[in-house]
C-alpha cells in the first residue's frame, strides 16, 4: 500500500517502495556522481524505510532522498554517544527543481528518523553546491566540520547537521 506523506500541487511525496528503486537509481545516475550498487539501495530501504522517499508527479519519479541510522560520536555534544540519522543521498531532477520538492523531502526524512528516536541527523555535501547547502541551512542544519578532500575527485566536503527533539 502507497504512502503518501503530503502532496505538493500535482507532485506525490511517499515513502518508497521495492518497485520505485530503479528509477530512483535512474534519478541518481541523471544527477550526481556518486553512484552505489542494486544491493545498497535495497539494504536502505530495508532498514530505514521512514526515511526513503520519493517524489512522483503522474506516474513519473523527479525525486528522491534516502538515509540511514547509525551509532557514533555526537556532532554537538562533546563526548555524547549519539542515535544519528545520516542523509546518504538526494536529488531532484533538473526540470522539477526549485519547486520545493527538495525541501518537501528533507523535511519528511527528519520526520521519518525522528519516528526511529534519533538524536541528530547529518550529511555531508560539496562545498562548491551551494543550492544544496543553502536547502540544508534554511532547514536548520549548521555546518560542524570541513572534511578535507572527502570525495573521489578530491573536493571537500561540509558535514551539516541538526540536533532533532
Ligand atoms: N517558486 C520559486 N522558487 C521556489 C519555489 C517556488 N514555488 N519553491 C521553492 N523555491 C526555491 C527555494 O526557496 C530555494 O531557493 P534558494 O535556492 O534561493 O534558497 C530553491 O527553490 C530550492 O529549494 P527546493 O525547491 O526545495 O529544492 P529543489 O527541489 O530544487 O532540490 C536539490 C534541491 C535536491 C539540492 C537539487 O538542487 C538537486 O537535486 N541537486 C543535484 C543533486 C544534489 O546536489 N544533491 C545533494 C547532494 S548532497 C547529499 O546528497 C547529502
Ligand atoms: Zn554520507
Amino acid at each position: 500500500m502507497q504512502v503518501i506523506l503530503r502532496q505538493l500541487g500535482d507532485c506525490n511525496i511517499r515513502r518508497t517502495e521495492p518497485s520505485d528503486l530503479i528509477p530512483v537509481m535512474e534519478i541518481n545516475l541523471k544527477t550526481l556522481p556518486e553512484h552505489y550498487s542494486d544491493y545498497f539501495y535495497e539494504s536502505l530501504l530495508a532498514e530505514l524505510p521512514e526515511a526513503f522517499i520519493v517524489a512522483e508527479i503522474g506516474g513519473k519519479h523527479v525525486g528522491y532522498i534516502m538515509c540511514k541510522t547509525e551509532y557514533g560520536f555526537s556532532n554537538f555534544k562533546k563526548l555524547g554517544f549519539v542515535k544519528k540519522g545520516h542523509v546518504v543521498s538526494i536529488a531532484v531532477l533538473d526540470d522539477y527543481r526549485k519547486k520545493g520538492i527538495g525541501k518537501a523531502l528533507v523535511e519528511e526524512s527528519i520526520n521519518g528518523v525522528k519516528l526511529r528516536k534519533c538524536d541528530e541527523f547529518y550529511l555531508e555535501v560539496r562545498c562548491s553546491n551551494n543550492d544544496a547547502v543553502r536547502l540544508y541551512e534554511k532547514l536548520g542544519f549548521v555546518i560542524r566540520q570541513q572534511l578535507n578532500a572527502y570525495y573521489r575527485d578530491g573536493e571537500d566536503a561540509y558535514l551539516m547537521a541538526i540536533e532533532l527533539d
